[in-house]
């Protein structure tokens, strides 16, 4: 079976969340801009594929355009936003980018719990009672961009909750094969998506 066409315009064509298209593209590469708009159709499209609600579609439209704004910071700069808490993002100070980028966003105005907790549980995952936050995950991660997860995409467009324990259990497994450390966070989303 075939998934369903991208039939959703850039989220930046909105005008509740252009003003915040304008102030990401600002803070982040043109390379990473195209990234999050793509991210942002994606999600919208799972969003929809999936049934939410309007305001959850806005939701995850909006936090979808915001989730990578402090992707391309120094790593000065994460840590004054978001100071590292462990030995892990002491030592990969782009791990705190998630974290970061919820307090730009709160500094915006952005109050809505539903966005910031997406925005930063774009890293590490989020609780399973998460939609919006599971929604912008997949996108992130199999975006086609990427040119990998297609299989996690198209199940997206099913099974939001299944997508994302595909997502979550071969993000864990690609960090150990390749001997990194997986941060005590996604651990422990991964436990309770995944029940090891
Ligand atoms: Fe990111
Ligand atoms: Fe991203």
């Amino acid at each position: 079976m075939t998934e369903p066409l991208f039939t959703v315009n850039s989220p930046c064509t909105r005008p509740s969340i252009a003003p915040y298209c304008a102030r990401v593209k600002e803070r982040v590469s043109a390379r990473r801009f195209e990234h999050i708009v793509r991210v942002a159709i994606l999600t919208e499209t799972i969003a929809q594929a999936n049934r939410f609600s309007e305001s959850e579609v806005r939701a995850a439209s909006l936090a979808a355009t915001l989730h990578d704004v402090a992707r391309d910071m120094s790593a000065a700069e994460l840590f004054e936003l978001a100071p590292p808490e462990t030995d892990l993002e002491r030592q990969h100070p782009m791990s705190v980018h998630g974290r970061a980028g919820r307090r730009v966003v709160e500094s915006w105005g952005v109050t809505d719990e539903r966005v910031l907790d997406a925005v930063e549980g774009h890293v590490f995952g989020v609780s399973h009672d998460n939609r919006i936050g599971m929604a912008v995950y997949i996108a992130d991660v199999s975006e086609p961009g990427r040119g990998v997860n297609e299989d996690i995409r198209a199940l997206a467009m099913k099974n939001l909750f299944w997508a994302y324990q595909r997502a979550v259990d071969s993000k864990v497994h690609y960090l150990r094969s390749k001997g990194k450390a997986v941060h005590p966070d996604t651990l422990k989303v991964y436990r309770e998506i995944c029940g090891h």
